[in-house]
C-alpha cells in the first residue's frame, strides 16, 4: 500500500550520478562500445540523437571514482534504493524488459519446485504445472517453454461489451489447483493491458495455503506504489515476486524494467538466472534511467500521479459526452471478476461511430494522435506523468472531430463482435510443441492441427494460438476477424502468405 516514508535516502541516484561523473572526468575510452562516446557516428544518427546519449553510453568498463571503481557495487546500491521505494525485499534492474523478468520468475519457479521433487522427477521434461489465466502475454509462454513447466490454463471471461478478456475469478483458480497433480506456482497478470485486475489478494491466500509461489506479471503497474488512488501493488497483496515494465508508465527508457522479490529463496536464485537470460553488456543508460525514475517517483510520485489521475478523470468525462463514444469508468468494478482498476487507462469504445478500433487508430493518427492500441471495437489511450492538459485537450478535440466526421455518414450495423475463442485442447506442452518437427500451413486450413508457435494480435500480445494446443475453427475465425479489422497479427510462418507453423505428426 502507499507509504510515504522510506528507509533509505531517496534523494540519491548513485548510478546516474556515477555515470555523469564518468563523462565529466573526460576519460579517454579504450573500451567498448565502439562509438567511443560518440566520436564516430553516422551523421544521420548524430543529427537525430545528438552526441549526449553516446557520451553516457559506456559499458561495464566504467571506472569513475564516483562509482568507487566498481559499477556492480553502485548498481546494487541503486537496486537497494529501488527495493525500498517499490516496497520489495530485493529488486533487480532488468535491461530486457519485463519479458526477462517473467522468464526469470518461471525459471526460478522450476528450480524452487524441482528442489522439492525426487531426483528422477526433478529432471523430467515438464517438472510441474503453473496455474495461469489463458489471456497471458506471450512472454509467459516463452518463460514456460524455457523453464520446462506446463501451463494449466484458467479460462478468462470475455466481456462482449468491451471486447476484452476479464480476469478469472478465485473459484476458477481454486478448481484448477485442485485438478493439478504437480503444481509448481500460481502466475497472474495484474493488472491487464486495460488496467483491470482481479482478486489477487484471494489468489495470494490460495497460493500461500498450498505452500506455492505466487508470481505476477505487473508490467502495467509500476506506478501503483506511488498514489493511494491507484491499485495496491502485487507485492503488498502477497506476491512472492513481480516484474514491472517501468518503461511503460514511468520516466525511464524503453526496455528498462524491474523485478521485485519478497521471497528470500527466489532472491538467492535470481542473479544466476538473470545472468543466463540477459546480455552481459547491459545498457548503462537504461540503468541510469531506472535509478532516476525511481528517485522521481519516491520524491514526487504522489503529486505527479495526482495530476495524471485528474487529467484522466476530466478526459473520461469529456469523451463520454461525445456522441457515439464511451470511455470505460469505475463501473467496471461492479463486475464480480474485477477488484481493482487503474483510471489512467482510457479504454474508448468507437463502434458507436461505426468504426473498428483500427479504423479509429488510423484516423486519429492522421490528426496527429497516436494511441497505445486498437482492439476490435475500442482504442486504448494511456495517460501518464508526461501528459498535460494540452495533450489531453488534443486527444479530446481529435475524438470530437472524428465523431463529427462520422455523424453524417450512415453507420453500419454494429460489427459482430468476436468472442474470445475457447482454447483448443492442450495436446502437447508448449515446450514439446516448439521442439517438435513442424510444417507450414495456411491459417484457413489449420483446423484440427496442433500449433507449433504462438499466433497473436499485437498489442495486446495475448496468444490466440498457443504451441501445443489443437487449433479450433473459432480461433481461426477470431484471427481472421482481427485481420479484417486491420489488427496486426504476429507469429506467422510467412507474413505475406499468412501461413502458420503446426506440429508435423508422422
Ligand atoms: C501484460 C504484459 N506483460 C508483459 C509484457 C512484456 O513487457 P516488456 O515489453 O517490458 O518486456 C507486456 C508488454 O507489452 C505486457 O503487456
Amino acid at each position: 500500500m502507499y507509504r510515504a516514508e522510506y528507509r533509505l535516502d531517496q534523494s540519491r541516484a548513485p548510478f546516474l550520478e556515477g555515470l555523469r561523473q564518468y563523462s565529466i572526468d573526460k576519460i579517454i575510452p579504450f573500451h567498448t562500445p565502439g562509438h567511443k562516446q560518440g566520436r564516430s557516428l553516422d551523421p544521420g544518427l548524430q543529427s537525430a540523437l545528438g552526441k549526449l546519449p553516446f557520451l553516457l553510453d559506456v559499458s561495464d568498463e566504467i571506472a569513475s571514482q564516483a562509482h568507487g571503481n566498481d559499477s556492480e557495487k553502485v548498481l546494487r546500491e541503486a537496486e537497494a534504493l529501488a527495493a525500498d521505494a517499490f516496497g520489495a525485499k530485493t529488486t533487480f534492474f532488468l535491461h530486457n524488459g519485463t519479458t526477462a523478468g517473467i522468464q526469470a520468475m518461471l525459471l526460478a519457479a522450476r528450480q524452487w519446485a524441482g528442489s522439492r521433487l525426487s531426483v528422477e522427477k526433478r529432471f523430467m521434461e515438464d517438472a510441474g504445472e503453473v496455474l495461469v489465466p489463458r489471456s497471458v502475454h506471450r512472454s509467459v509462454l516463452g518463460g514456460l517453454i524455457l523453464a520446462g513447466l506446463a501451463p494449466r490454463f484458467i479460462s478468462d471471461t470475455w466481456d462482449a461489451e468491451w471486447s476484452i478478456p476479464l480476469p478469472p475469478p478465485p473459484e476458477a483458480w481454486q478448481a484448477a489447483a485442485a485438478n493439478s497433480q504437480s503444481l509448481a506456482a500460481y502466475f497472474d497478470t495484474y493488472p491487464n493491458y486495460y488496467g483491470i485486475a482481479g482478486h489477487l489478494d484471494e489468489i495470494a491466500v490460495l497460493a500461500a495455503d498450498g505452500d506455492k509461489l505466487l508470481l505476477v506479471d505487473e508490467a502495467h503497474g509500476a506506478h501503483f506504489r506511488f498514489h493511494p488512488n491507484l491499485p495496491p501493488t502485487a507485492l503488498s497483496l502477497g506476491a512472492d515476486a513481480s516484474a514491472q515494465s517501468a518503461h511503460k508508465v514511468l520516466g525511464v527508457l524503453t526496455q528498462a524494467s524491474m523485478l521485485h522479490i519478497n521471497n528470500e529463496e527466489l532472491a538467492v536464485l535470481m542473479p544466476q538466472i538473470l545472468g543466463i537470460l540477459q546480455s552481459t553488456s547491459p545498457s548503462f543508460l537504461l540503468y541510469a534511467s531506472l535509478d532516476a525514475g525511481r528517485r522521481q517517483m519516491a520524491q514526487d510520485g504522489k503529486r505527479l500521479w495526482q495530476r495524471a489521475l485528474e487529467l484522466s478523470s476530466t478526459a473520461r468525462e469529456r469523451i463520454n459526452r461525445i456522441p457515439g463514444l464511451q470511455c470505460l469508468g469505475e463501473e467496471i468494478l461492479k463486475k464480480p471478476q474485477v477488484k481493482f482498476w487503474d483510471p489512467t487507462k482510457l479504454l474508448i469504445r468507437v463502434d458507436g461511430l461505426g468504426l473498428s478500433g483500427s479504423d479509429a487508430e488510423i484516423r486519429l493518427r492522421a490528426k496527429g494522435i497516436q494511441v497505445e492500441l486498437a482492439g476490435l471495437n475500442h482504442i486504448l489511450a494511456l495517460i501518464a506523468i508526461g501528459d498535460g492538459p494540452e495533450e489531453v485537450g488534443a486527444l479530446v478535440k481529435a475524438l470530437k472531430e472524428l465523431a463529427r466526421e462520422q455523424s453524417g455518414l450512415r453507420r453500419g450495423s454494429p460489427a459482430r463482435l468476436s468472442q474470445l475463442p475457447r482454447p483448443g485442447e492442450m495436446i502437447l506442452s508448449p515446450r514439446r510443441a516448439v521442439l517438435s518437427s513442424r510444417r507450414e500451413i495456411d491459417l484457413a486450413a489449420a483446423e484440427g492441427e496442433i500449433a507449433a508457435a504462438d499466433v497473436l494480435p499485437y498489442p495486446p500480445g495475448i496468444p490466440v494460438l498457443v504451441p501445443g494446443e489443437k487449433i479450433t475453427a473459432e480461433s481461426i475465425d477470431f484471427l481472421q476477424e482481427c485481420r479484417r479489422k486491420g489488427i496486426e497479427i504476429r507469429g506467422w510462418a510467412d507474413t505475406s502468405k499468412e501461413t502458420i507453423w503446426v506440429v508435423d505428426i508422422d
